[in-house]
């Protein structure tokens, strides 16, 4: 199976792991790094609403815990083929403002749409304005 295949796949097994009882909308993000590793995360979200985190930004935060910090290729399983909101477009902006993501919807996983970073995000906040 090539990576891109493998992601895909990642990316719809752990959205079945989501934490949404409160939205109902499960969301699974398989993030590839450039040494060919496969990080995952699901949306988990909490009583007190505010407190959830997107399935995207927990994908991140697993791959850089695991010592992971340049990307090239996210995979995103929803209901619908979601985009990424945009917190987590300025979260994967930090590390890859390049990106290039696949948008799953579930019901359709043979049509499959790419997307990048760039276009999502124009303009992401830098610190450093030559970024
Ligand atoms: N959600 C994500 O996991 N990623 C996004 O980019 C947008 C929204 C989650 C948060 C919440 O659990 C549910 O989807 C509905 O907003």
């Amino acid at each position: 199976m090539d990576n891109r295949t493998q992601l895909v796949k990642a990316a719809i097994e752990v959205r079945e792991r989501a934490y949404a009882r409160y939205s109902k909308f499960l969301v699974g993000a398989a993030l590839l790094s450039t040494d060919g590793q496969i990080f995952t995360g699901c949306n988990v979200e909490n009583s007190s609403y505010g407190l959830t985190i997107c399935a995207e930004r927990a994908a991140v935060f697993a791959a850089i815990a695991a010592g992971q910090q340049r990307f090239e290729l996210l995979a995103i399983a929803t209901t619908g083929g979601a985009t990424p909101c945009g917190a987590c477009r300025q979260v994967l902006a930090e590390f890859a403002p390049q990106l290039p993501i696949l948008l799953i919807d579930v019901e359709r996983p043979d049509t499959i749409v790419e997307v990048n970073l760039r276009e999502l995000l124009p303009g992401a906040f830098s610190l450093n304005a030559q970024d």
